[in-house]
């Protein structure tokens, strides 16, 4: 059976009514999560607090997100500023088919050979220096410097490393590569990458996403003194539609990461394909991020698939603007503050409309407190957010 345009307009809306609701379910599961209590947010401790913005000295920072491996060598002046001595970046999954690091033929090692490979390519086998990692997928920390991998998010399925402590891991590759002078010192998730990167500069920034290939949100917990990671993607109370059921039960792990199978740039193309299909639109077999992207910003494009795109990204929007609401909830009800988001990913810095929606949804709860709220866009935090927290970890910079 086919649909309307009308109806789907209708499914894929999130009302005022709604957004209100999964704030007020979302701060509940974020007071759940913290006290122990069942709660799709995991809440996990990042053993990691506010820089001062003072931190100096060079760091290796190395970056892993699941669609590339990056590795900068990053001066911290001390001052709010970096410099970016030396970098090189690679995918994780060539393009022209000749390995696939991210594929679950591939192993722990082979992974892990690759990142110290991409290090070696950049620095002397002889240099003394602390690394970063920002590895960003859900993580057990066990102290700055070590944690463990819960599970592979993103449709990511390299075997071996789910249940292993990533840097024990890293550390065996470098050794393998004669870079045991590197000692990985700091381990981080993305999002607190971007909120240390952001709070080096801005005192009032203290929630930090990523609304990207992935979708995660983290905050500055005043009460702990220290970052929260939330693994917000795995959030679930949420109004699901056919679409979402189908996309979460043609993944990886059906049942897990709810809210990022509707928010992330990952499912986004393939939530508009059914939708089109539903309205009797052919449609490529897969559909991308890049290409509804496309056709939103061509007005030459099918009027009718630009709203179905226009409707999956403003949804995606206002989805996350009501989590981002249930931060601000619990930890300043009254905003009597102000408040930095800091957010990086390809949605919000290129998806047409997704970042003028989510600042409309926050305009639309808040009314006037929202001027208290800042949407600040912060690029590559994830790299030089590792530094950061290796200077954090070990303030006598390299050695
Ligand atoms: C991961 C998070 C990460 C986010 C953005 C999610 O799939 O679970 O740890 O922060 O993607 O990269």
């Amino acid at each position: 059976m086919t649909t309307t345009l009308d109806r789907l307009k209708k499914e894929v809306t999130v009302t005022f009514e709604q957004m209100t609701a999964i704030a007020a379910d979302f701060k509940s599961a974020m007071d759940a999560g913290l006290t122990g209590q069942p709660s799709p947010l995991k809440m996990l401790p990042s053993y990691i607090g506010r820089p001062s913005g003072r931190e100096t000295g060079q760091y290796l920072a190395l970056d892993f997100g699941g669609t590339n491996v990056r590795v900068q060598l990053i001066e911290l002046h001390g001052d709010g500023r970096w410099t970016v001595r030396r970098q090189t970046a690679a995918p994780l999954k060539d393009p022209a088919g000749k390995y696939d690091y991210t594929a679950a033929g591939a192993t722990a090692a082979e992974l892990f050979d690759f990142l110290a490979a991409r290090i070696a390519s950049i620095v002397d086998k002889d240099i003394n220096v602390r690394l970063g990692h920002t590895f960003s997928f859900p993580c057990r920390q066990l102290d700055v410097g070590h944690a463990e991998l819960i599970s592979w998010t993103k449709e990511i399925r390299t075997a071996g490393v789910e249940g292993r402590e990533v840097s024990a891991l890293l550390a065996g590759s470098l050794a393998r590569q004669g870079l045991s002078r590197i000692k990985p010192c700091a381990v981080i998730n993305d999002t607190v990458g971007t909120l240390l990167a952001a709070a080096y500069t801005d005192p009032a920034a203290d929630i930090a996403a990523i609304c990207g290939t992935g979708h995660n949100t983290c905050y500055y917990d005043a009460g702990k003194a220290m970052i929260i990671n939330m693994e917000s993607g795995n959030f679930d109370a949420l109004p699901f539609t056919a679409y979402d059921d189908a996309v979460d039960a043609a993944s990886e792990k059906p049942a897990g990461q709810r809210l990022e199978k509707m928010v992330a740039g990952r499912y986004l193309g393939e939530i508009a394909r059914l939708a089109a299909a539903d309205l009797g639109r052919t449609t490529p077999l897969t559909l991308t991020a890049e290409t509804i992207a496309a056709w939103l910003a061509d007005p030459a494009a099918p009027t009718d698939l630009r709203t179905i795109a226009g409707l999956a990204v403003t949804r995606a929007a206002r989805l996350v603007a009501a989590t981002f609401l249930g931060v601000l909830a619990h930890s300043d009800p009254g905003l009597t503050k102000n408040h930095t988001i800091a957010i990086d990913g390809s949605l919000y810095e290129k998806m047409p409309g997704y970042a003028a929606a989510l600042k409309a949804a926050l305009a639309e709860k808040l009314g006037g407190a929202a001027e208290t709220v800042t949407l600040r866009l912060i690029k590559d935090g994830s790299g030089v957010g590792a530094a950061i927290a290796a200077a954090i970890a070990h303030p006598s910079g390299g050695r």
